[in-house]
C-alpha cells in the first residue's frame, strides 16, 4: 500500500509560497526549488540503515552511528525533475544520477519514452524519482515503469506540488511507490495545470515560455 507523505514543514511551505508567487523571477524559483528539494530530501532520507562503528573522541572510545552506505539513486523526469537534482545532491551527494525522458504523443496523449540513461547497477540501488509537479500522473507512472523494466526494486517519488488526480492514478498504478509531496492542491485545470500551482514548472524553471 502506498504511503502518501506531505512535507508540512515551515520552512518548506514558507519557501513554496515564493515559488508559487508569479512575481518570482527565475534565479530565485530556482535557488528556492533548490532549497525545498534540500529539505525534501532531508525528510525522505529519515529510514537510511545506520550502522555502528568505533570512534575514538578526545574524551573517550565510543561506539557511533554512521550510514550503513545504501546505494542510492535520482532520476529527474526531463526536463523540470533537474531543478531539483542538485538540491538532494547537498545532501547525499555519492548519489548516481540518471535521467529519464518523455514526450506526449500529440494524438494518444500518451507519455513516450525518449530517453532514458540510468546507473549500470539499477538492481542495487534506491531510486528518487522527481518531477516538481504530479498532474495527472501520466510521466511520473511511466517514469516508474521504465524504471522497474530495468530492474528497479525501490523507489520514491519525490515532487513539489500534486493535484489529487495524479496522486490517485499514481498510487494506484504503482502501490509500492511512495509518494512525497509539499503541498497537494485543490485539482487540476482543462489545459492539465494543477490549481493554483505554479504554472509551468520547466518553463519558470529555465526562463522559457
Ligand atoms: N506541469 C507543470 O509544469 N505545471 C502544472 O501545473 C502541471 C504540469
Amino acid at each position: 500500500m502506498t504511503k502518501v507523505h506531505v512535507f508540512d514543514h515551515p520552512l518548506i511551505q514558507h519557501k513554496l509560497t515564493y515559488i508559487r508567487d508569479i512575481n518570482t523571477g527565475t534565479k530565485e524559483f530556482r535557488e528556492l526549488v533548490d532549497e525545498v528539494a534540500t529539505l525534501m530530501a532531508y525528510e525522505i532520507t529519515r529510514d537510511l540503515p545506520l550502522k555502528e562503528v568505533e570512534v575514538e573522541t578526545p574524551v573517550c572510545k565510543a561506539t557511533s552511528k554512521i550510514l550503513a552506505g545504501k546505494k542510492l539513486g535520482i532520476v529527474p523526469i526531463l526536463r523540470a525533475g533537474i531543478g531539483m537534482v542538485d538540491g538532494i545532491l547537498n545532501l547525499i551527494p555519492a548519489a548516481k544520477v540518471g535521467h529519464i525522458g518523455l514526450y506526449r504523443d500529440p494524438e494518444t496523449l500518451l507519455p513516450i519514452e525518449y530517453y532514458v540513461k540510468l546507473p549500470s547497477d539499477v538492481s542495487e540501488r534506491d531510486f528518487i524519482l522527481v518531477d516538481p509537479m504530479l498532474a495527472t500522473g501520466g510521466s511520473a507512472i511511466e517514469a516508474v515503469n521504465s524504471l522497474k523494466k530495468r530492474g528497479a526494486k525501490n523507489i520514491k517519488f519525490m515532487c513539489l506540488i500534486a493535484a489529487p488526480e495524479g496522486v490517485k492514478a499514481l498510487t494506484e498504478a504503482h502501490p509500492d511507490v511512495d509518494v512525497y509531496i509539499a503541498a497537494l492542491d485543490e485539482k487540476l485545470d482543462e489545459k492539465g495545470y494543477i490549481v493554483p500551482g505554479l504554472g509551468d514548472a520547466g518553463d519558470r524553471l529555465f526562463g522559457t515560455k
